[in-house]
């Protein structure tokens, strides 16, 4: 394990806590960490046995691949062929909410497991200072989704994962997530670039530095994970609300849902927008609410992210 670790409590997670962490994970156990987007269940990527408890403890239907997380781009490239496009998308987002998928380097150390016996492997950077902490002190992938059971509301909060696994998997609390949604994922294939989840950093953004629009995944292209029906509180959604009818709690945005319980930017920000809508759509289903009424979100910046999960919200439990 390397020791360069110059941080000493990065926000207020001391040295020997992600020291223990990542023992834990060296002996192939789950742990919970914070990352910039949402915190996640991580586990030695490149151990099997340690990969398949993260889909036991999920209850995730199937092997969906999982994200790998790593501290750099250096160690990035070990596991990913980066084309000269996925390069420069890497220098400009990493550290970062952004998840690149590129074809698996031979060689390479992510289990297969993780990569759900894909060809192509999911990696990502993370800017938590926390999440680097813990990369850098391990000194391998870590694999990991979002510390929730399958189906749940993603976890923005150390709280968050303690409501849906108790003290089932030690957690790091690393405090509230900044940005609040999932990474964007970007596959680099063929050639091609593609957006396979809209998520922390906007569509706009990769434009401007790719300098070229974002396909569709290509068909053929796994997005796997991505079920119409996810990020589910027990509360219906009704989107694109207006008004609130007898029964429902309102999530308001811009003070545009007359008495709203909650707005998730008063000023109409949506980066603030995308922070708070995990924690409070929670907080709202926590209320016992028989059904959600949202007001109609921008769909540019980040709001594309936010309106593809309250869609899925939104959607027929399967
Ligand atoms: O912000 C995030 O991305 C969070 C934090 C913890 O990093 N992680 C996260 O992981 O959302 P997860 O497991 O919920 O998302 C994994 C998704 C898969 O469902 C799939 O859509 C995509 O990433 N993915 C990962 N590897 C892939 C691959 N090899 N090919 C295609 N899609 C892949
Ligand atoms: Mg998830």
């Amino acid at each position: 394990m390397a020791s360069d670790l110059s941080l000493s409590s990065p926000a207020g997670v001391t040295t020997r806590q992600i020291l223990a962490t990542a023992e834990v994970l060296a002996s192939g156990g789950l742990a919970a960490f914070p990352t910039e987007t949402v915190y996640g269940l991580g586990a030695d990527a490149t151990t099997p046995a340690a990969v398949a408890q993260i889909y036991a403890i999920k209850g995730r239907p199937q092997f969906n691949p999982l994200i790998s997380h790593v501290a750099s781009i250096d160690a990035a490239i070990a596991e990913g062929e980066f084309p000269p496009l996925a390069l420069r998308l890497a220098q400009a987002f990493w550290p970062g909410p952004l998840t690149l998928v590129l074809p698996r380097r031979a060689g390479g150390n992510v289990c297969d497991l993780a990569c759900a016996g894909l060809a192509t492997v999911g990696l990502r950077v993370p800017a938590h200072p926390v999440a680097l902490a813990l990369l850098r002190a391990f000194g391998r992938p870590v694999a990991a989704p979002s510390a929730n059971r399958s189906g749940r509301i993603s976890p923005a909060s150390a709280a968050d994962v303690r409501a849906e696994f108790q003290d089932m998997v030690p957690i790091l609390d690393g405090g509230a997530c900044a940005v609040g949604v999932e990474s964007t994922i970007l596959a680099c294939l063929n050639g091609r670039v593609s957006l396979l989840r809209p998520g922390g950093i906007a569509r706009e953004e990769v434009e401007a530095i790719a300098g070229l629009t974002l396909d569709a995944p290509a068909p053929g292209i796994h997005a796997p994970g991505m079920l119409a029906s996810h990020y589910a509180p027990n509360a219906g959604i009704r989107l694109g609300a207006t008004d609130l009818r007898p029964g429902e709690i309102g999530l308001g945005f811009a003070g545009t849902l007359d008495g709203a319980r909650r707005d998730l930017s008063p000023r109409g920000d949506l980066n603030e927008a995308a922070a708070n809508l995990y924690g409070f759509l929670r907080a709202l289903d926590a209320e016992g609410a028989g059904t959600i009424a949202v007001a109609a979100i921008p769909g540019h910046g980040l709001g594309a992210a936010i309106n593809d999960r309250l869609r899925r919200a939104a959607a027929p439990r399967t």
